[in-house]
């Protein structure tokens, strides 16, 4: 399976750090956060890899990681012709690259324990993602479940009031698709291309499976969640 990492937007979150530089180049801990992701799809078996980013500091990511040869992976880069599209727009530029065939997708500024290499193996078809319970659901994609709680109905995008604890984290499985799921897509009430609308039409299909983050995560967009990243990544003395 090919990896794509969603490295765009504008990083508006952390101004100004991101008017000097591109968010997922910013340091969680000793090294570059791009590189926290690039490591998730490693480890979890995929070492071919694309990274799509925004506009904002584009050349800084090539410069920086060149062809993978240092980290062991192949990196192709595909830059968004804007800056604020979404994640499911960032996705569109993929088509090409994935060929036909399955993708995992991860997010650019998701610091992720676990790897995924069970799942990447027995992926067959239709779309996965990867729940964890959190405190503070409002920020995320929340899973709504029906009344058994082991099947989800849909995932709701920010929600003011969450359904659930249970929020979809920044990796997800997805057969060839997607592609064109994204391509059917509206942009939602922020004007992006919601991830969590291509989650739903696999949901609508039936096609949706889901398991657990057992291991530590958390995203690093936000100055709270970059502290707390960035500590958790020096207790485990990385290297
Ligand atoms: C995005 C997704 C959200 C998901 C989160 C994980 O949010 O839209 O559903 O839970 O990533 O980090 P965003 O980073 O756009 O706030």
């Amino acid at each position: 399976m090919k990896g794509v990492i969603v490295a765009g937007g504008l990083g508006t979150r952390l101004r100004p750090l991101t008017f000097i530089t591109n968010k997922h180049l910013l340091p969680v801990y000793n090294k570059p956060m791009v590189l926290y992701p690039l490591a998730t799809l490693k480890a979890s078996g995929i070492d071919e890899i694309m990274i799509v980013c925004g506009k904002e500091h584009a050349g800084d990511f090539m410069e920086f990681l060149g062809s993978g040869k240092e980290y062991g992976v192949t990196i192709s880069y595909a830059q968004q012709d804007t800056n604020n599209g979404g994640i499911a727009d960032a996705l569109r530029y993929a088509e090409d690259f994935a060929d036909g065939g399955d993708i995992a997708v991860v997010l650019g500024d998701n610091i992720f324990e676990d790897d995924f290499c069970e799942a990447v193996a027995d992926f067959a078809r239709g779309g996965m993602v990867f729940l964890k319970e959190v405190k503070d659901p409002s920020r995320f994609g929340v899973a709504v479940f029906d009344d058994t709680g082991e099947k989800i109905v849909r995932i709701e995008e920010k929600p003011k009031e969450p359904k659930s604890n249970f929020v979809q984290t920044g990796f997800y499985l997805f057969d060839k698709r997607i592609f064109s799921v994204i391509k059917e897509l509206k942009p939602s009430h922020r004007g992006e291309l919601e991830i969590t609308d291509v989650v739903n039409k696999y949901i609508e299909w039936g096609e949706l499976a889901f398991s657990h983050v057992k291991g530590f995560w958390s995203d690093a967009g936000t100055f709270d969640t970059l502290l707390r990243a960035g500590s958790w990544a020096a207790e485990q003395k990385q290297p």
